[in-house]
């Protein structure tokens, strides 16, 4: 990979608990917890994992919305992590899973969508023609939609002006955090197809964030699987999520069911039980209370889960080594898919 747009080195966010009258600190939730990463500008890297997995806490932690407790973020060279400035804030936006959550009602779109221009010190003027035709660009009627309220909006509109609103100041980087998870299933794949014109024409990177493989496989480059505060696998869309390597990743979409053809019943993977508590993750490999490939080792390897934390290491599944490392995939497994058979 040239210089990365982003680049992301051992990101920590991790929330006190407080407890007793006193509320003193007596652990910390570790929501995200060392994750590193590259992205190239143009790309879309989508991080993928289940409920509470630190995916919204990594988006935010990255944009500077919340405060990293450990870890660098790099944006086109520079530094980031330690407090992020204007133009950083006006090239780096973000799309939530509903943008309404965070404004005012009582605005109308065309107010919602200039307001970041008016952050920065744009002429009121110049605003409303400029406006209007973002409303165009992300296939909504000006004319009807200008001065309309959110409440007038349906779901799949509503979710048009937040993506307006995140390209008024015409960024380089969206974060996208569930972008069309509150959707409906038949107006989702109008906005992915929006976010893919817009990444065409105007070579914009994402960061994708999502617990929904489908979605993921409509729009990534590149996948990262993370698993309580971790990546647990990170390359290319196409090796990760056709062969995954990591028994996390097999699970994950082994319980989604296939467009074509249901997976069959006896080569499931199951998942058991829910993912532990980030305040207290399992010692040694944190998968290893729910891990398939586990199950089927030996004691002595089966004992290395528990004792020894796998590092997110490249794997070459033979053949030639790729060209450019960076491309390769890593996982943080002690072991491969086929062990213990
Ligand atoms: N402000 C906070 N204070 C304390 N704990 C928090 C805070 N924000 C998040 N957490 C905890 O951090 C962990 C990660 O939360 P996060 O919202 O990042 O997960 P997520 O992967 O985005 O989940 P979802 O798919 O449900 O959106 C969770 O255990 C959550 O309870
Ligand atoms: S290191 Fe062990 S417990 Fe962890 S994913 Fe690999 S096989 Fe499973
Ligand atoms: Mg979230």
């Amino acid at each position: 990979m040239s210089d990365p747009l982003l680049s992301v080195r051992g990101l920590k966010r991790h929330y006190p608990v407080r407890s007793g009258i006193l509320k003193r600190k007596t652990g910390a939730v570790r929501a995200v917890d060392g994750v590193s990463f590259d992205l190239a500008a143009g790309e879309t890297l989508a991080v993928v994992g289940e409920s509470g997995c630190g995916k919204s806490t990594l988006a935010e932690t990255v944009i500077g919305l919340d405060e990293p407790t450990a870890g660098e973020v790099t944006f086109d060279g520079e530094t980031v992590s330690d407090g992020v400035d204007k133009a950083f804030r006006r090239r780096v936006q973000m799309v939530f899973q509903d943008p309404f959550s965070t404004l005012n009602e009582r605005m109308t779109v065309g107010r919602i969508v200039a307001e970041p221009l008016a952050i920065h010190g744009q002429r009121e003027d110049d605003r409303a023609a400029y406006v209007r035709e973002l409303l165009e660009t992300v296939g909504l009627d000006p004319a009807d939609h200008y001065d309309a309220f959110p409440h007038e909006l349906s779901g799949g509109q509503r979710q048009r002006v937040g993506i307006a609103r995140a390209l008024a100041l015409e960024p380089d980087l969206l974060v996208l955090d569930e972008p069309v998870s509150a959707l409906d299933v038949s107006v989702r794949a109008g906005i992915l197809e929006l976010l893919r014109e817009l990444q065409a024409e105007r070579g914009l990177t994402y960061l994708l964030i999502s617990h929904d493989v489908s979605v993921v496989r409509q729009v990534a480059d590149r996948v990262a699987v993370m698993y309580l505060g971790e990546f647990v696998e990170l390359g290319a869309l196409g090796d990760v999520l056709d062969e995954p390597a990591h028994p996390y990743t097999e699970a994950l979409l082994s319980s989604v069911p296939r467009v074509r053809a249901e997976p069959d019943p006896d080569e499931r993977i199951r998942l058991p039980g829910s993912p532990p508590d980030p305040a207290d993750p399992p010692a040694g490999c944190r998968f290893h209370p729910r891990c398939h490939l586990r199950d089927r080792l030996d004691d002595d390897a089966a004992a290395r889960c528990v004792a020894e934390a796998p590092e997110l290491t490249e794997r070459e599944d033979g053949g030639e080594p790729r060209p450019d490392a960076d491309d390769g995939r890593t996982v943080a497994c002690h072991f491969r898919p086929g062990d213990g058979e």
